[in-house]
């Protein structure tokens, strides 16, 4: 199994989801049956670390996201993941604009899974420390939503 998430930079939301369900994976004991990456729609921060402010706040709760690189999302990716989660409405409809006729893989948002249906991770890049909080809180309640949806399914497969 495979899960993807996508944010617009790749250097906020994505990689603090990235980093949250890896933790929730393993706790899980799932994480050597799933693996997990996330990238950005846009190319501006390719290469780089996970902006300062979400490290930090990152850190505050045990999370280390000190290793990830940035990446842009590459036509390969609607073959080779199996769930493709966009944090907000924008990056969903780059999604979808860029996703090919034969693509099976559920592509969506990634709210869905903390039952908060059509709800957007805001983006908190241009904003104060309290939002790369609130990208936390969310990011957490989805993520164990997707932990058992992800369980589910493997258990449906063997
Ligand atoms: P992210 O946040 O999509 O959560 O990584 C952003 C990072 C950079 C930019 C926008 C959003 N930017 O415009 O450079």
């Amino acid at each position: 199994m495979r899960v993807l998430f996508v944010c617009l930079g790749n250097i906020c939301r994505s990689p603090t989801a990235e980093g949250m369900f890896r933790r929730h994976l393993d706790e899980a004991g799932l994480a050597d049956r799933v693996a997990v990456d996330s990238c950005g729609i846009g190319p501006w921060h390719v290469g780089k670390a996970p902006d300062p402010r979400a490290q930090g706040a990152a850190a505050e709760r045990g999370l280390d996201l000190s290793a990830q690189r940035a990446r842009q999302l590459a036509a390969g990716d609607f073959a080779r993941f199996d769930y493709l989660l966009a944090m907000d409405e924008d990056n969903l409809v780059a999604l979808q604009a860029r996703r090919p006729a034969d693509c099976h893989a559920h592509v969506g948002l990634f709210l869905d899974f903390a039952g908060l249906q059509g709800r957007a991770v805001p983006d908190p890049y241009y904003g104060g420390d309290q939002g790369f909080e609130e990208v936390l809180d969310l990011v957490e309640a989805a993520s164990l939503g997707l932990v058992e949806a992800v369980r589910r399914r493997l258990e449906g497969d063997s």
